[in-house]
């Protein structure tokens, strides 16, 4: 997904012809077993293709979003070309409601459709009749914006990675080498650098390259010599359905491992860092991210392996003081019961409690990888800071 080819694969991708749009998107809930897309041809949809996640991955849905905002844009402006100013954005408000309630963690999904909102107020505090027309051209052209962003910001971000893996954990391994001289990982020569990721945080869950994942392309990229452990990241499996996918495309080595498995990896000396996404950063540094993230960190932490939160500043909510104040998505029983909608792997009746996401504490964190550079502790300064630069950008 990384080249450049006719036949690449993409995530979404926008169709225009004059007044005519479609959100052509990936369904991913088909990968790996095969590459289908489906077409979106209003808000409704694609807020239907979030919530059942043929998108997912934070960045990737708040695009989604802002592309359904156009479309329904689009449509308004069809069938009621005179409608006033204030009606339309009464109704673009309706819409973005919709779509920030299909999911409601990840922030960059509230982040992309507050940035439509606001290109509505700008255009009708400049002129207050402005057509129906005109604001969806403005409209289409800001999510254009939002998408180019995240495949620009993403590639930033991994090249701090980059830096960052060689200043923070190159001296680690290092030391390490030199005090358990021959040992090897289990899938590869010591000399190799040992990652451990979860979930799916690659080009399939942004508009292209990937957070944490990006990370992992930018450093094969720069020809280093890296082995991925993929969470398989319970229980929807994104790590061992998307990431692993996305890793073979990418030839970079890789082993699927069960959830669980992370801690005896890092007790055995075969882990240098672990890297992930996140759907929302609060304040104080917590992150949000797919369940099953704090156990990985707090076992890290334990080791005193590095830890790095991999996010685009739109992922940081300098509203939400900590984590504790971050809603937490809960999904369906099927998910935990049925795997791959198989049949049931409990017995009947049993009750399920099945949180998307957990929160990793601030103090778990060595860093947090942003295309603004690496933050490190404490992280409130660091992070308003962060955000401001991208502003300014
Ligand atoms: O439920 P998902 O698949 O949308 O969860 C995705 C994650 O948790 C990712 O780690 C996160 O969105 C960051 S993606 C760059």
């Amino acid at each position: 997904m990384n080249g450049k080819g006719e036949d690449e694969v993409f995530t979404m991708k926008w169709i225009q012809k004059g007044d005519s749009a479609r959100l052509q998107l990936l369904d991913q809930s088909d990968l790996p077993a095969s590459v289908s897309y489906v077409d979106l041809h209003n808000a409704k949809e694609v807020a239907e293709s979030i919530r059942s996640m043929k998108v997912r991955g934070a960045p990737a849905i708040g695009c989604a979003a802002a592309y359904g905002m156009a479309l329904e844009c689009l449509l308004i402006a069809k069938e009621e070309p005179s409608v006033s100013g204030s009606t339309l954005k009464d109704k673009l408000q309706d819409t973005k409601k919709a779509m920030d309630e299909a999911r409601p963690t990840a922030v960059n999904l509230m982040y992309a459709t507050a940035r439509i909102v606001e290109v509505v107020d700008t255009i009708l505090n400049i002129r207050e009749d402005a057509s129906a027309a005109l604001i969806s051209e403005c409209i289409v052209d800001e999510a254009q914006r939002i998408f180019n962003e995240d495949v620009e910001n993403n590639k930033r971000l991994g090249s701090h990675g980059v830096a960052t893996i060689d200043q923070d954990v190159a001296p680690m391994r290092a030391s390490k080498a030199a005090k358990t001289e021959g040992a090897t990982a289990t899938n590869g020569p010591a000399e190799r650098l040992n990652l451990i990721h979860h979930c799916n945080t690659g080009a399939l869950a942004t508009a292209g390259h990937g957070t944490a994942l990006g990370v992992i392309f930018s450093l094969s990229q720069a020809g280093k010599n890296l082995h991925v452990y993929v969470d398989e990241t319970r229980p929807r499996l994104q790590g061992a359905k998307l990431t692993c996918w996305e890793l073979r495309e990418s030839r970079i080595p890789h082993h699927l491992i069960v959830d669980g498995a992370s801690g005896l990896l890092m007790y055995q000396g075969k882990v240098d860092a672990v890297v992930f996404g996140a759907d929302r950063v609060a304040a104080n540094g917590d992150v949000a991210n797919k369940i099953g993230t704090f156990n990985l960190a707090m076992a890290a932490h334990a080791h005193g392996i590095p830890v790095y939160a991999c996010v685009p500043t739109s992922t940081i909510d300098l509203t939400i003081p900590t984590g504790q104040d971050i809603v937490i998505e809960e999904r369906s029983s099927d998910e935990i019961l049925r795997v791959s909608g198989g049949a049931s792997i409990a017995p009947d009746g049993t009750q399920v409690f099945n949180p998307a996401f957990d929160v990793t504490p601030a103090r778990f964190l060595t860093g947090i990888i942003t295309e603004e550079g690496t933050l490190k502790p404490p992280f409130g300064a660091n992070l308003k800071e962060a955000k401001e630069k991208a502003l300014q950008r």
